[in-house]
């Protein structure tokens, strides 16, 4: 989830791009960068395409401009969020070719061909990125139109029916240097209608301090900015009518597009956040999992552990029902910090599944270093591209989730779940125990979360509601069986962090050995009961809670008419592969921790005492 602007005007450009910027910096920021045309009205000959980027945050590239800002009124800036490609100065966007430079925003699925077929055809590249192909792309193009008004906008429409994946693109040319153009598919745009100027940017707060009139770009639009206007298109090269709108929110409020608090955003971007997750990682045909270019041979794996802290350890847990269920092979999962205290039987031959949203959880770190020290393969899942944990690891893969703000983990524990899941498909069609029939329905659900996580997402009014039944309750109680207990405890934790009212999350099973001691008159229970092999027992529970007085919130599946009569609340969300059910029924106490914690009037994005990152011991 990078940072885009582009700007066509009067002003001096440098400036602007960077205060642009800084109003993004919230998307992330592991490198940042500007490019600028110089001498715009000059000939050709004379026009220089200068560009400045770094590594680190955007007060760097501050530095490298102070006194050395190229001057011009046309030009683009970035703030990266790695993806392809460690955060480096080479890494870092604007990337060029010959008279082209581009920004871009996604991931490209088909680089590595892309960058293929390109190098055969003579280019040579001076990044790791998937970005950088797009300029070779689009010059290439650009050779073939003839000079023209439209030169530009044909050639990117061009080069862009190369791509497959996701992006966010704005390109300049010192051949066509009256113009900017940019293009959308599955990455935010937005431009921004000014008096002779026009601006482009991956999101609305870049704009406000020179318009609040924009244009929101549609999937597969391509835009053509001059001075003087915009004009949309198809790939197909039509012309595209977008609606005018103008923007009332505050500075703060478009950050978090509208949204009260980061939190909420980033649980209602958990659909977009997994598509990001699955992109280019499934195969259909046969039904497989591709984790970037790493193949694990069951045979050669001893022993499986997962570590992790927190919600990352709670998903891990979730990964042993995975693994174990697909692939048949036995998992420990371990929290990370008592793992690292009990000299852990663990030597070469077993692997270490770590995972971590910061990739920088000092517990974490220090429990793969301490396995690494005694033989074992390190791989990590983790959402921050090139962190300390994913540096340590021998294989990573990344979750694409975007930069998460709010502390409480909500967006990154889904995507671990389908990263989990992926690492379960990978291990069960290569152990060859879990049949291409199996596998075929497991890949369809997996296409299936992001629209399904969408539906689920419409439950929010309902637990509002709940939220104001119930906000003002000591304690809570959560349940579940089999991969729903590990939501139990996430849901429990959810609510402790942000709302500060106590709660436990119990193994369904586990209630009668000593919690339903706690249950009288009016103690909320939350009760994960979707239609699973588990279903009947914790119907079974459920009853128990009832005969005691308690209050029971019940999620389940759509349809459902069983708990209809025992339950005070019922939330429905859709089917699903039992495995993956998780993935959906945690959203609705997402929702409810949230909408709790608001109710309250707690800083939901910074609760007290904790840190987004447990950088210590
Ligand atoms: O960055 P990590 O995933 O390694 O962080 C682990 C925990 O600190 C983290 O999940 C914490 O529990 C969150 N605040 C949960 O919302």
């Amino acid at each position: 989830m990078c940072g885009i602007i582009g700007y066509i005007g009067p002003k001096q450009v440098t400036t602007l791009l960077v205060e642009g910027l800084r109003r993004l910096e919230y998307r992330g920021y592991d490198s940042a960068g500007v490019a600028v045309i110089t001498n715009p009205s000059s000939p050709s000959s004379t026009r220089e395409l200068q560009i400045v980027r770094c590594r680190g945050k955007l007060s760097e590239l501050e530095g490298q401009l102070a006194g050395a800002a190229p001057q011009g009124n046309v030009g683009i800036g970035h703030t990266r969020w790695a993806t392809h490609g460690r955060p480096s100065d080479e890494n870092a966007h604007p990337h060029r070719f010959e008279s082209v430079a581009v920004v871009h925003n996604g991931i490209i699925e088909n680089y590595l061909s892309l960058k293929r077929s390109l190098s055969e055809r003579g280019h040579s590249f001076s990044s790791e990125t998937d970005t950088e192909i797009i300029a070779h792309l689009i010059w290439e193009e650009l050779q073939r139109v003839a000079p023209g008004p439209d030169r530009l906008l044909t050639a990117t429409q061009r080069a862009l029916k190369h791509l497959e994946g996701a992006y966010a693109v704005v390109v300049l040319c010192t051949d066509t240097p009256d113009e900017v153009v940019c293009a959308k598919s599955a990455s935010p745009l937005v431009l921004g209608l000014g008096d002779g100027e026009n601006l482009i940017a991956s999101d609305v707060p870049a704009l406000l301090p020179h318009t609040r009139r924009v244009i929101f770009l549609e999937e597969g639009d391509l835009a053509q900015l001059t001075r003087e206007k915009v004009r949309v298109i198809g790939l197909d090269g039509v012309e595209r009518k977008r609606p005018e709108r103008v923007i009332t929110w505050s500075l703060l409020a478009a950050e978090k597009a509208g949204y009260k608090h980061f939190m909420l955003k980033e649980i209602f971007e958990q659909p977009r956040a997994v598509t990001d997750t699955l992109r280019g990682r499934l195969s259909h045909a046969p039904a497989d999992a591709l984790l970037d270019g790493y193949d694990i041979d069951p045979s050669k794996v001893k022993r499986l552990f997962v570590l992790a802290c927190g919600t990352s350890f709670h998903a891990s847990l979730v990964g042993k029902y995975l693994i174990e269920a697909l692939a048949r092979i036995p998992v420990e999962v371990d929290l990370a910090s008592e793992f690292r205290y009990r000299d852990p039987i663990v030597s070469s031959g077993d692997l270490v599944v770590a995972v971590s949203q910061s990739g920088e959880t000092a517990d974490t770190l220090a429990a793969i270093r301490e396995a690494q020290k005694k033989g074992a393969q390190i791989f990590s899942i983790a959402n921050v591209v090139d962190s300390s944990i994913p540096r340590t690891s021998q294989h990573s893969l990344y979750t694409h989730a975007g930069p998460e703000i709010g502390v409480a983990s909500t967006k990154a524990f889904t995507t671990q779940l389908v990263a989990l899941a992926l690492l379960a498909l990978h291990l069960g069609r290569r152990s060859g125990r879990l049949s291409e029939e199996a596998a075929q329905a497991f890949v369809h659900d997996l296409t299936s979360l992001p629209a399904k996580l969408t539906q689920v997402l419409q439950t929010a009014e309902q637990l509002q509601q709940l939220a104001r039944t119930y906000g003002h309750c000591r304690d809570m109680l959560y349940l579940g069986r089999g991969p729903q207990f590990p939501i139990a405890l996430e849901g429990a934790l959810k609510l402790k962090e942000i709302s500060y009212i106590h709660a436990e999350g119990y193994a369904a099973g586990e209630m009668k050995h000593g919690p339903i001691a706690l249950i009288d008159e009016g103690l909320p229970v939350l009760v994960l009961a979707p239609h699973d092999g588990g279903y009947e027992k914790v119907l079974s529970n459920l009853s128990e809670v009832k005969a005691r007085g308690g209050h029971v919130i019940a999620i389940t599946t759509e349809g459902d008419h069983s708990l209809r009569t025992l339950a005070d609340h019922v939330i429905e969300v859709p089917a699903v592969h039992p495995l993956l059910a998780p993935i959906i029924t945690v959203v609705p106490l997402q929702l409810f921790a949230y909408y709790v914690a608001d109710f309250k009037g707690t800083d939901v994005d910074q609760p007290r005492n904790l840190a987004k990152s447990v950088t210590v011991e």
